[in-house]
């Protein structure tokens, strides 16, 4: 069994969470891993205040991890789509495995990237993509998978909730979003977030997962929540509703809708009572019927919790030898048709 070493590009938010839960819970971790996992190298263009790197080296550059002959597994947390692509197809052509947080890069690039990874034997695992520390692709792709997923709805943005969450509350728009963004929950670019782009990417990656069909966010209808005013949320209370930002996949007659937008919810649903920046993520299989996820959908802690989980998973096959796991996706040929979005 080997030593599996991990290289963290990108100290941000989701960086420095990872930095620290890996180290702080690192025996823990390990014992359920079953072999060691080390930070060997770690890359961004701004040191993090948060974090105490030690000995652990550290450079400006990110692809000094990419091309690190003694790195196993690139961590990529710097966001954005460009960049990353090419930060995470070099790692790839570099047989090395990938761990990303970064939604926009898999919605936009996925088909690519798996392909590349296919192709070399790596793994490229993205649960921190969907639903911060929510383990919802897992659960679709493992847990569900005797089932025939039907459709898959929910709340996938954060800071889109806590923002609705608030108005309802009586508080100004602008001013929510400024305490999100303090709070390290926004996107780098805001309009992604009340704009349902981020949450569009998201559920992108959901349908791939739940339907196996490949990524295509560019069919998703996307709306914000930035038109929503606080007279719309008064009168949706007065009639029995709340209005939630959501994302919703559904088996059509051939193909996949992909929808996102302000929905008016009845308020004695379980996930209309979903506030601030909590996610949740309903999945409806024919076995099993409904299920619901639910926890932190953003934040430093609880989406390196997801990013952790990827890495143990990779550093098992890694120490194992043996990159066999739950395919990246499965293709149903029913589900390849025209999307009627
Ligand atoms: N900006 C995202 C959100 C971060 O608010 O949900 C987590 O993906």
């Amino acid at each position: 069994m080997k030593d599996v070493r991990v290289g963290i590009c990108g100290l941000g938010t989701v960086g420095g969470g990872t930095f620290n839960v890996l180290n702080r819970n690192a025996s823990l971790i390990e014992g359920r891993a079953g072999c060691t996992i080390r930070i060997g190298r770690v890359a961004s263009r701004r040191q993090n205040d948060r974090i105490e790197l030690g000995d652990i080296p550290f450079s400006n550059d990110i692809f000094d991890v990419v091309n690190d002959p003694d790195i196993d597994v690139v961590v990529e947390l710097i966001g954005g789509y460009d960049v990353a692509r090419e930060l995470v197809l070099a790692a790839i052509e570099n047989g090395k495995h990938v761990v990303t947080a970064n939604k926009a890069l898999i919605a936009v690039h996925g088909n690519e990237i798996f392909e590349a990874a296919e192709k070399k034997g790596v793994i490229v695992a993205y649960e921190a993509g969907v639903a911060g520390g929510i383990p919802v692709i897992k659960a679709i792709r493992e847990g569900l998978v005797a089932n025939r997923i039907d459709w898959i709805a929910g709340i996938i943005n954060g800071t889109g909730n806590f923002i609705l969450t608030e108005m309802n509350a009586g508080r100004e728009f602008s001013d929510v979003l400024k305490q999100a963004q303090e709070l390290g929950y926004a996107e780098a670019d805001p309009t992604f977030d009340v704009e349902g782009i981020d949450a569009a990417h998201k559920l992108t990656i959901l349908a791939s997962a739940g339907f196996g069909v490949p990524l295509q966010f560019e069919r998703a209808y996307t709306e914000g929540i930035s038109k929503v005013t606080p007279y719309d949320i008064k009168h949706a209370e007065m009639l029995g509703y709340r209005i939630k930002h959501l994302g919703i996949a559904r088996r059509r007659e051939g193909g996949i809708e992909l929808r996102v937008h302000p929905t008016l919810v009845p308020k004695e649903l379980l996930i209309a009572q979903v506030d601030g920046v909590l996610n949740a993520v309903l999945v409806d299989g024919d076995a099993v019927g409904q299920t619901m996820y639910y926890g932190a959908g953003a934040g430093d802690e609880a989406t390196a919790s997801a990013v952790i989980a990827d890495i143990v998973d990779v550093a098992r096959a890694v120490s194992h030898g043996s990159t066999q796991r739950v395919p990246y996706l499965g293709f149903e040929p029913s589900a390849l048709e025209d999307l009627p979005v």
